[in-house]
């Protein structure tokens, strides 16, 4: 009996992470896909715990450590550090597929035929999930900076590379003809794998990061994937499956977003000594400070203004305090809205989720796409703690490292304010020409308490 309604829940399970992914495409529909696929993911764990033969006693200690680990890790993460933890989760996707595929090769030794499906599998699964792993432990170290989020080049380490992926054919090929008989090929298999993932990462600058984690989120995809086929497990196909195929088209839409293909975020060491030609142009000229109670007096006049929160938005928790000023600036006949750019912050989607959790209505975010056209009949641009995605270099200038990056014109409103702690820059370490423009006034500390003071004086 149990064993004809496995199938059935993995179905229902395989439907409802695809209705849940589809609802996550848009931020009204969000917070009802993450619980429709949460569902999914528990039919699935049912239907996986009905399986027979199976020993619940190690399980359920896997399962009481896990979930305290990742109830505890979830609760105490700071959001601007959500990436990371993204990158660390990752990681462990990856490791637990090369580590599924470990034990079912031992499982299996002796039985395996030569290059039969069973040893090709596991193959991929413990690749996949051996590069998965260490890059992404590499992806958390930089963004985390407890390593450095320079690109570490070295000579040579392109041939390096192409070496180690030579080696890993000619073990996997040694292994899938006699899984059996070459215990060696499969370890050295695990050890590159390892190796490749580090090395793939390293050369890679922190800015690219988030690219990298969406890269790694699909390959752990694939590498669930493959651990299904090892295990025969359809659910876990099917949502290695759409795991590895969100991953791929969230690494492309960031690539597009910055104007960059993935070859040249995953080779060119962008952010390197080098590449970067000594982090922008340098550019000369004198800032405009300006204080919060000026601020209040062009603000008051205005009749549009646009918003561009980046991560000191985030790091500040300065969107209560955004929101409340943005209703204030409605209240006074101004038209707000709040241009948000597809990597401002440090995770996608980082700004809609803040400008979400403060309730700012929906209608009122824009895309650089839609409000660009129109910037130059914005009175005032207000750019909250955001520096790369507002830098014009990468529009105008070619020696720029941004150079080509789609960036929010805020340059070309009539009055751009940059609200920020000092002149230094932003993520990639690119100076910005935008601090030094006639039409902008640098209203300098900490987000927060910036616009808090602009608040009072609205009040008073
Ligand atoms: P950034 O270019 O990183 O600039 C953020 C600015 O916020 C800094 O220049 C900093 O200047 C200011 N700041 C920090 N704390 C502040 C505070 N408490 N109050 C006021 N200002 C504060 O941010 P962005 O424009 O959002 O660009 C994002 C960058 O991160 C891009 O390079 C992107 O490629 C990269 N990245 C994006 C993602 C995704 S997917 N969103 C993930 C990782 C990395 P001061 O120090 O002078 O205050």
């Amino acid at each position: 009996m149990t064993k004809t309604i496995i199938p059935y829940l993995y179905i229902i399970a395989s439907v409802l992470f695809i209705f849940g992914l589809k609802m996550l495409g848009s931020a009204k529909t969000a917070r009802r896909g993450n619980l429709v696929s949460a569902v999914g993911m528990l039919l699935a764990i049912v239907a996986a715990l009905m399986t027979s033969g199976l020993s619940y006693r190690w399980i359920l200690v896997g399962a009481i450590i896990g979930s305290i680990i990742g109830g505890v890790a979830a609760r105490m993460v700071k959001m601007t550090s959500m990436p990371e933890m993204v990158g660390l989760f990752n990681g462990f996707g990856g490791a637990a597929s090369l580590l599924v595929g470990w034990a079912e090769y031992q499982k299996g030794i002796g039985t395996m035929d030569s290059f039969g499906f069973q040893s090709v599998a596991i193959y991929l699964t413990v690749l996949i999930g051996g590069v998965t792993f260490s890059g992404s432990m590499i992806a958390y170290g930089k963004l985390s900076e407890k390593i450095t989020g320079k690109p570490i080049m070295f000579k040579g380490q392109q041939v390096i590379n192409s070496a180690i992926l030579l080696a890993l054919l000619i073990a996997g090929i040694i292994f899938t003809t006699n899984p059996t008989g070459h215990y060696l090929a499969f370890i050295v298999i695990v050890a590159l794998s390892v190796v490749l993932g580090v090395l793939s990462v390293i050369p890679i600058g922190g800015a690219d990061m988030p690219v990298v984690i969406a890269l790694l989120n699909s390959y752990s995809g694939l590498a669930a994937c493959a651990a299904g086929f090892v295990i025969q497990n359809n659910v876990l196909i099917v949502s290695g499956s759409l795991v590895g195929a969100s991953g791929i088209i969230l690494t492309q839409i960031m690539c597009k977003a910055m104007n960059r293909s993935l070859a040249n975020v995953l080779f060119s060491g962008f952010g390197s000594a080098t590449s970067a030609s000594a982090a922008g142009g340098g550019y000369q000229g004198e800032a405009n400070p300006i204080s919060a109670e000026d601020t209040y007096y062009i603000l008051e006049a205005a009749n549009s203004v646009v918003f561009v929160p980046g991560y000191g938005m985030a790091v500040a928790q300065a969107q209560h305090v955004v929101r409340e000023l943005a209703e204030l600036l409605e209240e006074n006949g101004a038209e707000v809205s709040f241009a948000i750019h597809p990597v401002a912050g440090r995770m996608p989607g980082h700004m809609n989720v803040l400008l979400a959790e403060a309730n700012v209505p929906y209608e009122q975010l824009t895309v650089p796409d839609d409000v660009n056209p129109t910037m130059e009949m914005v009175d005032v641009a207000i750019v909250i703690g955001a520096n790369d995605v507002v830098n014009p270099a990468a529009r105008d200038d070619e020696q720029s490292p941004l150079y080509g990056m789609p960036v929010i014109n805020v340059d070309k409103a009539r009055t751009c304010i940059v609200l920020k702690r000092s002149l230094n820059p932003g993520f990639a370490g690119v100076d910005n020409p935008l601090f030094f423009k006639d039409n902008t006034r640098m209203l300098f500390g900490d987000a927060k308490a910036t616009i808090s003071a602009l608040v009072g004086e609205f009040k008073e």
